[in-house]
């Protein structure tokens, strides 16, 4: 591809963003992302097959013996109204993308066009893993169910995220835990009424709750290792009947997060143990319901290690260590299955507003950083396909 080939392609990439910008879907609803993510690699020529209801897994065979590695974008948008007022900003009330999973899109569509034409030099096999409902209720589990993984087999695997944290032309590549444990809980906690002048008669579960909700504090700030990271939020609270009736229950949701997968596994004990023995000693009790969401997601510290120098030299950009989020992320599965790497591509530019960060109305990324992250892609491929890399 020439100089010229390579700055058509790098305009593609921006006009695939805008197109799915214009038209965001949410999780399990992508049929129109799916259709176009379909005609371009028909186009393309590349073969496909369809997986995880709106997902698409598409397989770039190279000529030349290697291993197979596998890309992953998201597809889906967030329940949000678009207040960014671009000429190409949402055209579907209350859904946006808001995360940057049009450009995950777009870019992992650039790469391909790339390895396709090189096929003929391209060391082992890529699959390109287009997956929906990352933002919940996640479809990285249900493509890997269907096989997503498997024929041909995949040996590693990378995605790109975008990060507003980080500026255009630097990208952020990791060693061992990037994002979070994402688990959710219901607590209930249960009283008994009465008249609210004649609090002795029954048990308030207003006053219980409170004070659990203090006490559940204590989880990271007493019982976890200050230099771990975990998160314990109550996000909403819910309860009572009227300014003079004792509320017979308090229902809150939290979200518990963390790096360890040691201190997530410890989390329901912990809240179950706390939210128990202060509800009663209040009188009331409490009931404890688990949803188990996101397991963390680990960078292989061998592949991050061996592949930043590679990444600076190839894809010609600034290669930091990006500090880790407590935010999930459902390609925890795919690097529970296989060696993996979640690389953090820089988008700020004050210069445009690029500021905000991911899940605002006003979020806007640097288009400029979309040839970085297809250089991104294309290197992480040419290092790992050909084997230059070694996998533990
Ligand atoms: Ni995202």
């Amino acid at each position: 591809m020439d100089r010229e080939d390579r700055v058509a392609l790098d305009r593609r990439v921006i006009e695939w963003r805008r197109a799915i910008h214009r038209r965001p879907e949410l999780g399990f609803q992508e049929h129109e992302t799916q259709a176009l993510i379909e005609r371009e690699l028909d186009a393309l020529g590349i073969e496909h097959r369809r997986a995880a209801q709106t997902g698409v897994v598409g397989v770039i065979r190279g000529a030349l013996a290697g291993r197979t590695v596998a890309l992953r974008a998201d597809m889906d948008a967030l329940p949000i109204s678009e207040r960014t007022g671009l000429p190409f900003a949402s055209e579907t009330p209350n859904a946006m993308h808001a995360c940057g999973h049009d450009a995950h899109v777009a870019m992992l569509l650039g790469a391909a066009t790339l390895l396709q034409a090189r096929r003929a030099e391209l060391h082992g096999n890529v699959v390109l893993l287009f997956q929906p409902a990352e933002e919940g209720p996640g479809g990285a589990e249900p493509m890997i169910a269907e096989g997503a993984l498997e024929n041909p087999r995949v040996d590693c695997a990378a995605m790109l995220h975008v990060d507003v944290r980080l500026p255009t032309g630097t990208i952020g590549v990791t060693p061992g835990p990037v994002n979070a444990s994402a688990d959710e809980f219901t607590l209930r906690i249960v009283g008994r009424g009465g008249h609210g002048a004649y609090p002795h008669t029954g048990v308030d579960a207003i006053v219980a709750a409170s004070a659990v909700v203090g006490a559940l504090q204590s989880i990271v700030s007493r019982e976890i290792d200050p230099l771990a990271s975990a998160v314990v939020t109550i996000g909403t609270i819910a309860g009572g009947y009227r300014n003079n009736a004792l509320a017979d229950e308090v229902v809150m949701t939290g979200t518990l997060r963390a790096h360890d997968p040691a201190i997530r596994d410890s989390f329901a004990a912990r809240v179950e143990r706390i939210a128990s023995s202060v509800a009663e000693g209040y009188g009331a009790r409490a009931e404890l319901e688990m949803r188990q969401g996101y397991p963390p997601v680990v960078n292989d510290a061998e592949i991050a290690c061996g592949f930043a120098p590679i990444l600076a030299r190839d894809a010609g950009v600034a290669v930091v260590e990006a500090a880790p989020t407590m935010g999930g992320e459902d390609f925890a599965f795919i690097a529970l299955a296989v060696p993996a790497l979640q690389m953090r591509l820089g988008i700020r530019n004050e210069g445009i507003g690029a500021i905000r960060s991911g899940h605002s109305a006003e979020f806007i990324l640097d288009e400029a950083a979309l040839a970085h992250g297809v250089d991104a892609l294309v290197a992480f491929v040419g290092a790992l396909g050909s084997e230059q890399l070694p996998i533990a």
